[in-house]
């Protein structure tokens, strides 16, 4: 096959990616009847026989809830919300914060809003891929992160180059590799122009309008509020009530807190844990890719139920608008050498809704981040002292897996059917669009 053949089945793979994560947004997974995970789990897709499972975003219900409650009332193994004082949080915040952030027009090509990498369903991650993929398919160079929780942490970002959620937030918007807007002003013009927008921000912001702070303010409201805690761990290990948790997750934290040592940067304190510790190490993963040490010389892209074909890197890595192999981490923000390799901490709430795992996706169980760490992460010269061969027998590692399956918060499936019931905003006649005369002012 030539190389233009081979990219064009490439970028319909990504494509297909995508549209498997709209498509599947919105749908209540049979079998347990819960919201959480991929719409379709995509078992049998290397079958030619697969049949798929995911419903389409017409089929997208939820429930409303009242999420100014969990920013409010202490849960469970969380520790009181400090929230800034130039940003108070109200009710009318939180919803147009929400609406913003569902809204697809948010982006150059009015397709790609924040809750397409961040999918509710998904943990507010992306589960189907490793790394982001924005707009037009464009490749990002990091994993999606979590949002649930993401109020308690210090540093945003992988390499904590962000601190506020007010700040963070325009970033993914004007990133060209993600949402594409052109600036600010552009995007502030485009959210007056949408039929609505200027009465709620007057609501939510009196007197303030729509402006660079107050859309910051908004979003941050909404994501402010995605607390979720009281898990079971919580209920036995803060609660103290002996069958919240069965003795296998009684085990796995004696793994966790002693032999493996994994509280020395996932924290847990005496009356709350967060299960970071708002600093970045150096566990090898990031070292591993610059060295190349990931690196496979083919990859095997699936097409279509059963349909695989052999991708040369070489091609993969030449259609990437990122070059994926010099990720440094904090060395990218601060150019001190000492600072190769290192990355944020990450919560550990809810992480078996939130695969793949690392800052790079590589990593896509936690069988497999357990083996990691079973194995003293890898070798580097700048490896944390606090990362060792831990040698764990099976049955450790298997109690240690399913104590981290106990941090899903009690509140979650809340939280995604409140997401749900949040229209996706999709362009509509009266928007501001080349095609219907109501655009952006350059014709009149
Ligand atoms: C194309 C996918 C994509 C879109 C769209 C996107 N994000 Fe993200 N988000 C990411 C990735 C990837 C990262 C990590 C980037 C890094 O560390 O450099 C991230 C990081 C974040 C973080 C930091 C979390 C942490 O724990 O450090 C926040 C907060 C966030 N995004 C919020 C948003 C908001 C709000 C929007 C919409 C305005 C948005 N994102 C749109 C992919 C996306
Ligand atoms: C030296 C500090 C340190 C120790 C010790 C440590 N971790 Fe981590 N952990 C990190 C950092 C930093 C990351 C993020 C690395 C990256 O993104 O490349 C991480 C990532 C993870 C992730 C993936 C999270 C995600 O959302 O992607 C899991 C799961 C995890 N660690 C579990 C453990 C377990 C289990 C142990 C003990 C066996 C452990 N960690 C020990 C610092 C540590």
């Amino acid at each position: 096959m030539d190389k233009k053949l081979l990219k064009t089945i490439f970028y319909s793979s990504f494509l297909a990616i995508i549209l498997f994560a709209i498509t599947s947004s919105g749908y209540t997974n049979a079998e347990n009847n819960s919201y959480t995970g991929p719409g379709d789990d995509k078992t049998g897709y290397d079958s030619k026989n697969y049949k798929t499972n995911s419903l389409s975003l017409d089929h997208r219900e939820g429930k409303k809830a009242d999420l100014i409650k969990y920013v409010t009332v202490k849960q469970l193994g969380l520790p009181n919300l400090v929230i800034p004082s130039e940003n108070p949080i109200t009710k009318e915040k939180i919803d147009l914060g929400k609406k913003l952030f569902f809204d697809r027009r948010l982006s150059l090509n009015n397709t790609m809003s924040c809750g397409m990498c961040h999918v509710p369903e998904q943990g507010f991650t992306s589960n189907e891929i490793k790394t982001a993929v924005g707009i037009e398919g464009r490749s990002n160079l990091r994993n999606t992160p979590t949002l649930l929780n993401v109020a308690f942490s210090k540093f945003l970002f992988h390499d904590a180059r962000e601190y506020s959620l007010e700040g963070q937030v325009w970033q993914p918007v004007l990133a060209h590799s993600e949402m594409a807007m052109p600036s600010f002003g552009f995007t502030l013009k485009k959210i007056k122009l949408i039929p609505g927008y200027i009465e709620l921000f007057e609501k939510a912001f009196p007197g303030e309008g729509v402006s660079i702070e107050t859309f910051g303010k908004a979003i941050a409201s909404y994501e402010r509020s995605l607390i979720s805690g009281n898990s079971s761990f919580d209920k036995w290990y803060f609660g103290k009530d002996e069958n919240a948790v069965s003795d296998e997750v009684k085990e796995g934290f004696k793994v966790f807190s002693g032999k493996g040592n994994c509280i020395a940067c996932h924290s847990v304190g005496k009356n709350e844990a967060l299960f970071f510790d708002n600093k970045l190490h150096n566990t090898g993963i990031g070292y591993a890719e610059s060295m190349g040490l990931l690196n496979k010389k083919k990859t095997k892209v699936q097409l279509a139920p059963g349909e695989y074909v052999e991708v040369d890197n070489e091609i993969i890595k030449s259609v990437n608008q990122q070059k994926k192999s010099n990720d440094l981490g904090l060395y990218s923000i601060t150019e001190n050498p000492s600072h190769r390799w290192l990355f944020k901490t990450p919560t550990l709430r809810n992480i078996s809704l939130t695969s793949p795992y690392m800052h790079n996706g590589s990593i896509s169980t936690l069988e497999e981040v357990i083996d990691f760490y079973n194995n003293g992460g890898i070798n580097n010269e700048l490896l944390s002292p606090m990362i060792k061969k831990l040698n764990l027998t099976d049955i450790e590692k298997n109690n240690l897996k399913i104590f981290l399956e106990s941090l899903v918060g009690e509140n979650i499936e809340v939280l995604i059917a409140d997401a749900l019931s949040t229209p996706v905003g999709d362009l509509t006649k009266d928007d501001p669009n080349w095609a219907n005369n109501t655009d952006m002012g350059y014709n009149k």
